[in-house]
């Protein structure tokens, strides 16, 4: 019979899809750096063009969700010969004034740490790549003392994000894991905290309810580039590209709020990559000083009980630095490692809050946090509670409530065609490319076959 043969198929083929090195186990919590208090570009600084203006400025949002909305981005990898002729001249004025560095880009297959050419040194200043472990002053690898930063990359994901296949679908069904972001939602929630999620650009765009209700459940939103490559193989206008539209696809879905934190995907960046992403953006690189391996859960790589084990001996260790564990909101197991943690982190003496409230005192670069207004759309000169430049303030300070409003997605289902849609998940798979704009026809094919997969694995079961 073919079905048993195709369970068995499955998670061989989703385990060729992994890369097996990930190599950022640094459990070691020697090296003490802070990020500063206060914000630090100029507020003439060009990124300040960067953006139009936020809601109140007359603009006309589409609703999250909505056809207009979805077609506004690119669909998978970004052409950068359709980029914003903004963020190719703010790139080419910190070329010119010499704040990109000019250094060689990476390479690699698919699975392995990026190389470069021979000669440059992955460790030496000017490179000094994440990879390697190397620490750029000004980069966030750890929480402040004491502390849990709660952060969890890759979302947001819904059902079964994993499976190319509706086959999986049905799998995840029958164990009851349903969906990843929502149940992690509904976790948070329950216990009254607030995570930063870093999010793939992709997946916002084919999820845009689950991205909403992030935000609009108090969740702190960051860049996770929009289709998760290493980011130390692009080029300049590539890593443009890619945190461009992500920043952007948050901003114009979050009233104008303009993320302030990016994370490289694989922990992948180095000077020029850093460089870009503040010079060009604002945007503030932040890594991990732990890691559970979550994403090498679903195949083997490691197990529920190795990662509680790994959390007992962190949370027994020393508070200095706090603990800033990537974890992902990708999978159903990854999600339950983290609630199966969660409960002895604070009676072994942890304070628990967002990775952004945590290490900054705002999670956007002009609004503190979701719920507060967008004082003007641009960086923060030094802030989020200094008054912005007065040249700024009156053409964009919009009224709270209109600032705060996001629109519900007017058409997007959970439950519809538009979670059968295969979407990339862990940190060791590349974004998918799969565009938008498949066929109802195709949707609706997908849908039976599905749901008839559903019955016979169902029926086989039990
Ligand atoms: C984002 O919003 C601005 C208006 O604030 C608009 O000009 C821009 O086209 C929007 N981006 C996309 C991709 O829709
Ligand atoms: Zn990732």
């Amino acid at each position: 019979m073919w079905w048993p043969a195709f369970l068995l198929a499955l998670p061989l083929a989703h385990a060729a899809s992994i890369p097996a090195a990930h190599d950022h186990n640094d459990e070691s919590h020697h090296v003490n750096k802070r990020l500063p208090k206060s914000w630090s570009l100029d507020a003439d600084h060009p990124a300040q063009a960067m953006y139009k203006r936020a809601p109140g400025d007359g603009t006309d949002y589409p609703a999250v969700g909505s056809p207009t909305w979805s077609a506004a981005w690119p669909q998978s990898s970004p052409d950068v010969n359709q980029l914003p002729k903004q963020w190719v001249d703010a790139l080419n004025d910190a070329v010119a004034a010499g704040k990109i560095p000019n250094i060689p880009q990476s390479h690699n297959t698919p699975g392995t740490n990026p190389i470069y050419p021979p000669g440059v040194n992955p460790n030496g200043p000017e490179v000094c790549s994440a990879t390697y472990k190397c620490r750029i002053e000004g980069d966030v690898w750890d929480a402040p003392d004491g502390t849990f930063a709660t952060a969890f990359d890759d979302g947001p994901t819904p059902v079964c994000t994993m499976c190319s296949l509706c086959l999986l679908i049905a799998i995840v069904l029958i164990s009851a894991r349903l969906q990843y972001t929502p149940t992690l939602l509904k976790f948070l929630e329950d216990n009254e905290e607030t995570a930063t999620h870093f999010m793939i650009g992709v997946n916002i765009l084919q999820n845009p309810q689950l991205f909403l209700d992030t935000f609009n459940s108090g969740g702190d939103i960051a860049v996770h580039t929009w289709t998760h490559p290493y980011m130390t193989t692009l080029s300049n206008l590539e890593i443009v590209a890619q945190l461009g539209w992500t920043a952007e696809i948050i901003r114009n879905s979050t009233g104008g709020r303009v993320p302030r934190y990016w994370r490289p995907p694989f922990g992948d960046s180095d000077v020029r990559v850093r460089s870009i992403a503040l010079e060009v953006f604002g945007l503030e690189t932040v890594i991990w000083n732990m890691e559970t391996s979550d994403w090498g859960l679903a195949t083997g790589l490691t197990t529920p009980e190795k990662i509680h084990d790994s959390f007992v001996h962190w949370l027994a260790g020393p508070k200095s630095p706090g603990m800033m564990v990537l974890e992902h909101e990708t999978s159903a197991q990854s999600v339950a490692a983290f609630m199966a943690a969660y409960p002895l982190i604070k009676p072994a003496g942890w304070k628990v809050d967002s990775l952004a409230a945590l290490i900054g005192d705002s999670t956007y670069q002009n609004s503190k946090d979701g719920s507060s207004p967008v004082k003007f759309d641009g960086i923060l000169a030094n802030g989020a509670d200094n008054t912005p430049p007065a040249s700024l303030t009156s053409a964009s300070s919009a009224p709270a409530s209109q600032a705060n409003s996001v629109p519900a997605a007017s058409q997007t289902s959970q439950t519809g065609t538009r979670s059968q849609t295969p979407s990339p998940t862990t940190e060791g798979q590349h974004a998918s490319q799969t565009s938008n704009s498949a066929s109802s026809r195709g949707a609706h094919l997908l849908v039976a076959l599905c749901t008839s997969a559903l019955v016979a694995a169902i029926s086989t079961v039990s």
